[in-house]
């Protein structure tokens, strides 16, 4: 007989209790627990595995297939691992589907059967956006449809050697609400149990919204051999891929793609820099992974009309943004205490890396005098409460991607003792930010 468990699972989280709380103590959200029902699977009919010396152990299965889309291969430490479940978590509308349907192609073009399964669009749906995006093979099928039994069953038919299942919120099994934590859990549980006796490779799409209440792909991660997710602002056509977790490989790996009408591309990096400099912007390079992306921030300083003065900071962190402000007050004598002050990381990408201190404050100070900063001089630093101008990690790539995108200058920490020798680009090295300042800017330093 199988047994009944009873636990409680926070659905923001994935926290797990033997008894109801009001507030999850991992996550500190307020009823965000749910009763779950696991039943176990120690069946009288089951006979128990039998354990295996690790030398007879055969290793076919960790065959590894390269899609030839470099960004995706990337994110998967070089290709995707033949047997293994991967979770694609993202916000709706981010361009998931799109992609894993670009995957799906990719198999067929190295000979691999897939089967595409959508409880959220019809198979002409799809087939249409995979014709729009060259994305379509015959060695690829496809089906509407939810019922996760069904599905293991039109799999045990069609014999694929790789199903995705999109979405995992829209699976119902029986007795179970489509959606809630239970359901998605025990969905993906019998997922991964397929893949691994039938040696078939599972994408798994999962929905995440910005709050992340949902049953969301936090609560799955441990039961998959990878997770990586879709990210980007909506409004920008930028999307970063990334690794969150891989048992086959490094998970710090960044893809950067780019929306167009024919599916997500690799993108243009140029793209990320504006062609001319206005006052307030100034370009760096942050490390994202093992990989540099060059990028621009952006900063407006305006008289403001409130009792207070606001602080609005997109893509960067607003706690290091006003120590960056106090800073330049302080230690500049720039007198930005009584402004508006907007900061925004362009291309809807966010990093908290400290390195990105030195060109917050220098685009802050071009807003502040007016001026724009000379064309081709970029800023990689941290900066330290007295004003100095502190090593980042992964310089020397960081530096070699702003000189490949045409930076001459490149001011950096004078701590970071990389001995990087560039002709294509001139290194300076700094000591604090009013040392930057008045390099920049001779006279009003
Ligand atoms: P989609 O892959 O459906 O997102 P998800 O599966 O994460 O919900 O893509 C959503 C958006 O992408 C959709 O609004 C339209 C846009 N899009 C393009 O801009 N170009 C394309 O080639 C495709 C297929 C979609
Ligand atoms: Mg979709």
């Amino acid at each position: 007989m199988a047994k009944k468990k009873t636990s409680f699972v926070c659905n923001n989280c994935g926290y797990q209790s033997t008894q109801f709380l009001g507030k999850c103590p991992n996550c500190l959200e307020w009823n965000t627990l749910e009763e779950v029902h696991s039943t176990s699977s120690v069946s009288k009919n089951k006979p128990a595995a039998e354990a295996q010396n690790i030398k007879n152990i055969s290793i076919d299965g960790s065959e590894r297939i390269k899609l030839g889309i470099p960004e995706v291969d990337r994110v998967f430490g070089g290709g995707i691992v033949r047997g293994s479940v991967n979770l694609i978590g993202g916000e709706p509308g981010i361009g998931k589907s799109t992609l894993m349907l670009e995957v799906a192609s990719a198999y067929s073009k190295v000979g691999k059967k897939s089967l595409y399964v959508s409880g959220e669009e019809s198979p002409s749906q799809v087939s249409m956006r995979a014709n729009r995006i060259g994305a379509s093979d015959e060695r690829m099928e496809l089906a509407f449809e939810v019922d996760l039994e069904l599905i293991l069953e039109m799999a045990r038919e069609c014999k694929p050697d790789v199903l995705f299942v999109d979405s995992v919120q829209i699976l119902t099994i029986e007795g179970g609400i489509p959606g809630s934590p239970s359901v998605v859990r025990e969905a993906t549980r019998r997922l991964v149990e397929f893949a691994k006796t039938n040696n078939i490779t599972i994408f798994l799409i999962g929905h995440v919204t910005k709050e992340g209440t949902i049953a969301g792909p936090k609560t799955l991660e441990h039961l998959v051999d990878a997770v990586s997710y879709l990210d980007g602002d909506k409004y920008s056509t930028l999307r970063i891929f990334s690794g969150v977790k891989n048992r086959f490989g490094p998970t710090n790996e960044v893809g950067i793609m780019e929306m167009t009408d024919k599916g997500l591309v690799p993108a243009d990096h140029h793209k990320l820099l504006s062609a001319s400099l206005e006052p307030g912007v100034a370009i760096t390079a942050v490390s994202m992974g093992n990989r540099p992306i060059a990028l621009e921030v952006q900063a407006l300083l305006s008289p403001t009309y409130f009792p207070n003065p606001r602080r609005v900071v997109t893509g960067c962190s607003m706690s290091r943004t006003m120590m960056i402000m106090a800073v330049l007050e302080k230690r500049c004598g720039l007198a930005i205490g009584k402004l508006d002050v907007f900061v925004n990381i362009v291309g809807g990408i966010s990093s908290e890396e400290p390195s990105l201190d030195l060109p917050i404050a220098i685009a802050i100070a071009s807003s502040f005098i007016e001026k724009s900063v000379p064309e081709g001089v970029s800023f990689i630093g941290e900066i330290g409460l007295t004003g100095e101008i502190r090593p980042v990690t992964n310089l020397g790539v960081r530096i070699k991607e702003l000189a490949n995108l045409g930076q001459e200058t490149i001011i950096i920490p004078k701590q970071n003792t990389t001995g990087i020798n560039l002709e294509k680009a001139e290194i300076v090295k700094v000591i604090s930010v009013k040392d930057v300042l008045s390099l920049v800017w001779p006279r009003q330093g």
